[in-house]
């Protein structure tokens, strides 16, 4: 029997974070800090301040989010300046919150100011130069949109090879679940594997994108990770169970965004924990959400009766389905145990 978890419990947990976009987990002020300085630039623009536009009292669903990025976000940080001052507060906000090992993921874009090769070296720069790599290690993921064409995603897979040597783990395929055909990405998907970069997949986040057809067809690229998984059949469940995938939870994006009816209570969560895989909590956009890695862990705990051992059997479990190498396995596995012991019995 073990104290009960709080939010300091949470926090000092030794946690890994496998899901997250970079451009969603920029926070409303630091973005507002952008919108500030191009505002004193250039009086004229008219997008609006991300305090308000990310205001706590927004409801977001499939309709309104995804323009946020399009529309919204990458207006805003669109040149070098302002990936790199995004990426180190992002950097910063993960390492704060306890998070121990980051795969960070993007989708690779240009603007009139760089090109999609700029975008990824800039960022993978800001890694490198990131103060505190010998207490969070990132990693980058590149991202596939649903609403690529397939030379554009075939353009991702390269980037990803290009930059491999330099911390790219894998490929990822995100976007709006509701837009593209995604069989057109079987050749990227393909050559990703071959060139030994591990894959994740959004996987079933609303009907639409759930058909057994679409999950079939996702399964045929041999993920490693499947991020979501909320409508899945009982026949495609047996599948990803018997092959042990690694499953990014992201408990306050499927509550907040309404891709599950009800609560945190309601979430999927305990139904896979049930079967085995690797379950791992994620954060996915917490610059939208407002919810740290340590509050998915406390919120879990409250709404599952979980213990203060039960949340190290998490962290345990995402550093079984991390993409980096033995090295950074034994790493983390060395912070788990010490989190184990060091656990506080109750008094
Ligand atoms: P970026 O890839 O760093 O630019 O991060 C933003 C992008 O991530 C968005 O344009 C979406 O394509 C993708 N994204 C963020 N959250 C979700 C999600 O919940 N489902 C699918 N795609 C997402
Ligand atoms: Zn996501």
């Amino acid at each position: 029997m073990t104290a009960r978890v709080d939010a300091a419990f949470a926090k000092n947990l030794p946690k890994v974070e496998l899901h997250a976009h970079l451009t969603g987990s920029i926070t409303p002020q630091c973005l507002h800090e952008i919108w500030t300085q191009k505002k004193s630039g250039d009086p004229s623009m008219t997008l609006q301040d991300p305090l308000e536009a990310m205001s706590k009292d927004k409801v977001w669903d499939i309709m309104t989010f995804f323009p946020l990025f399009s529309k919204y976000i990458y207006e805003l940080c669109s040149t070098p300046a302002s990936i790199v001052y995004s990426i180190n507060a992002v950097l910063r906000d993960f390492k704060e919150d306890g998070v121990v090992y980051l795969e960070l993921r993007t989708t690779p874009r240009s603007s009139s100011s760089m090109s999609k090769d700029d975008y990824i070296a800039t960022i993978l720069s800001c890694i490198d130069d990131f103060p505190h790599r010998n207490v969070m290690t990132t990693y980058l993921i590149l991202s596939i949109d649903r609403r690529n064409i397939p030379e554009e995603a075939m353009e991702v897979v390269d980037l990803a090879i290009q930059y491999q040597s330099r911390g790219i783990v894998g490929v990822d395929l995100c976007g709006d679940p509701s837009k593209g055909d995604i069989s057109t990405f079987k050749e990227a998907f393909h050559k990703a594997k071959l060139y030994g970069l591990k894959i994740t997949l959004h996987f079933a986040e609303v009907p639409a994108s759930s058909s057994l057809l679409e999950l079939k067809t996702l399964l045929s690229f041999r993920p490693d990770r499947l991020g979501h998984v909320v409508h899945v059949p009982d026949k495609i469940k047996a599948q990803i169970k018997a092959s042990k995938l690694g499953l990014e939870l992201c408990v306050s994006c499927n509550v907040q965004a309404r891709l599950i009816e009800g609560g945190v209570a309601d979430h999927h969560f305990m139904s896979w924990i049930k079967t085995g895989c690797p379950v791992i909590l994620c954060t996915d956009d917490v610059g939208i959400f407002d919810s740290t890695l340590s509050n998915e862990y406390l919120l879990v705990a409250q709404a599952f009766n979980l213990s203060r051992d039960d949340l190290i059997d998490l962290c345990d479990q995402a550093v079984e389905a991390i993409f980096g190498d033995r090295h950074e396995k034994q790493r983390l596995c060395a912070l788990v145990k010490e989190a184990r012991e060091n656990r506080m019995p109750i008094d």
